[in-house]
C-alpha cells in the first residue's frame, strides 16, 4: 500500500524516504493538502499532511469520497484539521504529540535575541561594508523580565533559556508547571504580565480562548520598548492591531515566525509573483520586525523525531493499536 505525503521540503524528503524504507512505501509530493489538490489523494487509504494542509470539511470529504480512512499530520498543532468533520466521516487522525520543545523553544530566542541586537540590519550592513554602530544599540537580558503565555513543553523550554539569561521570569497558564516554579516562576493574570514583561513569548495553543489573546488592549498594554515573540500559532495575535501599533513606533522589536494568514504563503516561493497581503508586506517593511515562515521546528532533531512518531503513527493504524497521537476517533 502507497502512504502519499503531502507537503514535503526537499530537506524532508529523504529523511522520510529513508524512516518508512522496508516499512510502507510511501510517496513523498511537495504540494500542500487544499481544496485543489485533495483530488491527488483518491485512491490513498493512508496520506500525511504538514503543518499548513488545509483539513477543513470540504477538503475532509474529498479524501474520505476518494477512499482515504487515515491521515497521519506531522505537527504537533492541529487547529487546521475540522476534527468533528473527520470523525462524523470515520476517519481516524493522528498527530505528533512530542517532538523537540528546545527546537521552538530555541527559534523563539534566536528571533528575541534578533530583534533585540538588530543582527539582520547589522550583517546586511556589514555584507556592503558598512561598518558604523549607529541604530544597531540592544540591551542586556539579564535582570530584565521574561512573560512567557503558555508553560507547557515549549513554553517551560523557553523559560530554562531565560533563567539562564538571569531574567525575571512571569508566566501565565491555565494550569501551573512546577518545573517553572522551581526556576523562581511567578504565574500572574496576563495583564501584570503584559504590564512588566521587557520580553512576551507565546507558547499557547489556538483555542477559541486564545484566539487574538494579543489584541489591542493588550498591545496597549505592553511596554513601548518590550520584545513579543510569536513561535506559536499566527492567530494568537491581531496583526492588523499589531501593525497599528509598530506604525506607531512601539516595540523595540516583534519577532514573528507564524503569521494568522499564513496558509497559502508560508512554505511557497513567492518571490517573482509577490504577495496579496498587504499586512503581511507592511509588517516586514518596519526595521524593529523579524518575520520566518513557521521553521521554528524546522531543527534535523524534531523533523526526524516527527517523521519516527509519523511513521509509529501509520503502522499503529494498520495494527488497529490506539496510541495517545490519535485525534478522532476519540475512543479507541
Ligand atoms: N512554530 C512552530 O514551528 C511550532 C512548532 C510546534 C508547536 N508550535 C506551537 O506551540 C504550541 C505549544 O506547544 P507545546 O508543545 O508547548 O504544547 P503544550 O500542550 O505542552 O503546552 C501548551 C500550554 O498552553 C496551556 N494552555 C492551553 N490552553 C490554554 C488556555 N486557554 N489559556 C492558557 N493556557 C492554555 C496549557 O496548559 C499548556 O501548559 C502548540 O500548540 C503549537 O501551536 C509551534
Amino acid at each position: 500500500m502507497e502512504i502519499l505525503a503531502f507537503g514535503v521540503q526537499s530537506d524532508e524528503k529523504p529523511l522520510i524516504e529513508r524512516a518508512f524504507e522496508g516499512l510502507h512505501e510511501v510517496r513523498c509530493l511537495d504540494v500542500f493538502l487544499n481544496r485543489d489538490t485533495a483530488p491527488i489523494a483518491a485512491g490513498h487509504e493512508i496520506i500525511s499532511t504538514s503543518v499548513n494542509a488545509d483539513l477543513s470539511a470540504p477538503v475532509l470529504q474529498t479524501l474520505a469520497a476518494g477512499g482515504t480512512q487515515m491521515i497521519a499530520q506531522r505537527s504537533t498543532g492541529f487547529n487546521n484539521i475540522d476534527l468533528e468533520v473527520a470523525e462524523r466521516l470515520a476517519l481516524r487522525v493522528a498527530r505528533v504529540s512530542y517532538y523537540s520543545p528546545y527546537s521552538v523553544a530555541e527559534f523563539a530566542w534566536t528571533l528575541a535575541m534578533a530583534v533585540n541586537r538588530r543582527i539582520i540590519r547589522a550583517a546586511s550592513r556589514t555584507r556592503d561594508f558598512d561598518f558604523r554602530l549607529d541604530g544597531l544599540l540592544g540591551r542586556d537580558m539579564r535582570g530584565r523580565t521574561a512573560g512567557v503565555l503558555g508553560t507547557g513543553k515549549i513554553g517551560e523550554a523557553f523559560t530554562r533559556i531565560a533563567h539562564g539569561f538571569g531574567m525575571k521570569l512571569l508566566g501565565w497558564d491555565v494550569v501551573e508547571n512546577p518545573a517553572c516554579v522551581e526556576l523562581g516562576m511567578e504565574y500572574v493574570e496576563k495583564e501584570r504580565l503584559f504590564a512588566e514583561a521587557d520580553l512576551i513569548s507565546l507558547h499557547v495553543p489556538l483555542l477559541p480562548a486564545t484566539q487574538h489573546i494579543i489584541d489591542e488592549g493588550a498591545l496597549k498594554a505592553m511596554k513601548d520598548d518590550a520584545i513579543l515573540v510569536n513561535s506559536s500559532r499566527g492567530g494568537l495575535i491581531d496583526t492588523s492591531a499589531l501593525v497599528t501599533e509598530l506604525r506607531a513606533g512601539r516595540f523595540l522589536g516583534v519577532g514573528l515566525d507564524v503569521y494568522e494568514a499564513e496558509a497559502g504563503l508560508f512554505f511557497l516561493d513567492k518571490s517573482l509573483e509577490g504577495i496579496d497581503d498587504d499586512t503581511l508586506a507592511r509588517l516586514v517593511t518596519f526595521p524593529n520586525v523579524v518575520v520566518t515562515s513557521h521553521q521554528a521546528y524546522y531543527t534535523e532533531d524534531a523533523v526526524g523525531q516527527i517523521i519516527d512518531a509519523t511513521v509509529e503513527n501509520v503502522t499503529d493504524y494498520l495494527a488497529r493499536r490506539h496510541s495517545e497521537n490519535v485525534l478522532v476517533p476519540r475512543t479507541p
